[in-house]
């Protein structure tokens, strides 16, 4: 079932005042105050819309940020019921520091349509529309994935970008990828933007090769449903995080999950920008206002846009 149009722009109002919120921390070198901004502002907001909305993905228990904590309950409960996946400050550095891509992010859909994984990390492999489903698999490893990639692509391997989250965790990756002569395009931080870059007409990279955050995963995967695209993730689980992903219903702990595990049916996804990055511009202090600017999408109403708001300070 289509989620009502008319709640596209109420969530985007979420990440809208999420993203000023954070906004006044820029470049004030305090992302845990930045993260509070985004989060204080976005639950104030998503209480205000009739609906029945649980928190299934949520952030800040690996960095003991202030979260919207999974199971939370949101809005007048007046409603219909929604799964929401939310990520109220993506790039809490980048925000702190004053560097680009910070943004505030929510994905929704129906309830039970959205997986629910614990803040933990995720190995995660995707790529764009157009290709073979279920083409590539974690478990093929570096090499055999890219050849298939190239082969799918009608690309030499010298002609294929991948996108890498720079961690010392992906040296083995970034070997493999150079022996083969892939070129990488690293990011330093936010990786739903890298897996994000996989998409449009002339996407920046073929291919995100990397382990980041599982609620970063399922946020991806929910815009990337509203392309065609494809992603497969496996949540990386020490001891103690089995028993919490236990606790959501996770019973086989080196599940592959993919796009379809993740999000399923129709999603609404808003981002909207705290820094100018690639996919929103950020907020920009106009004296008495701001104005924002968000990147939505509604699968069901195939809307795929840019909107720009202003708000009174
Ligand atoms: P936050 O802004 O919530 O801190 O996340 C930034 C981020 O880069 C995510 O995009 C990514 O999934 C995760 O952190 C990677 O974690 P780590 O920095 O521990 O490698």
């Amino acid at each position: 079932m289509a989620i009502d149009s008319k709640f596209l722009n109420l969530f985007l109002k979420a990440t809208e005042k999420a993203a000023i919120g954070a906004s006044k921390f820029i470049g004030k070198k305090d992302k845990i105050a930045a993260d509070k901004g985004a989060v204080d502002s976005m639950r104030r907001e998503l209480n205000k819309i009739n609906m029945e909305g649980t928190i299934v993905i949520g952030e800040g228990e690996m960095d003991e940020a202030p979260m919207l904590y999974i199971g939370e309950r949101l809005g007048t409960l007046n409603g219909p019921k929604f799964d929401i996946a939310a990520d109220p400050l993506e790039g809490t550095n980048f925000t702190a520091n004053n560097e680009p891509n910070a943004f505030s992010v929510i994905a929704v859909a129906k309830k039970g349509d959205l997986l629910s994984a614990p803040d933990t990390y995720m190995e995660k492999i995707a790529v764009g529309s157009n290709l073979p489903e279920n083409l590539l698999d974690i478990d093929f490893g570096v090499e055999k994935n890219i050849k298939l990639l190239a082969e799918a692509k009608n690309k030499k391997i010298s002609e294929l970008s991948a996108c890498v989250l720079k961690r010392p965790r992906h040296d083995e990756i970034v070997k493999v990828l150079s022996k083969m002569d892939v070129r990488i395009n690293y990011i330093a931080d936010g990786d739903i933007a890298g897996v994000l870059s996989v998409i449009g007409n002339q996407p920046k990279n073929d291919i995100y090769y990397s382990t980041g955050g599982g609620p970063e995963g399922v946020l991806a995967a929910a815009a990337l449903s509203c392309y065609g695209g494809q992603i497969q993730g496996r949540l990386v689980l020490n001891e103690e995080e089995k028993i919490r992903a236990k606790k959501l219903g996770i019973q086989d702990f080196k599940k592959k999950y993919n796009i379809n595990d993740m999000v399923k049916g129709d999603v609404i996804f808003c981002a909207t920008g705290v820094t100018s990055g690639d996919l929103a511009k950020g907020v920009k202090d106009l004296g008495n206002e701001y104005e924002v600017t968000t990147f939505a999408l509604h699968k069901s109403k195939k809307i795929n846009k840019i909107v720009t708001n202003i708000y009174n300070k």
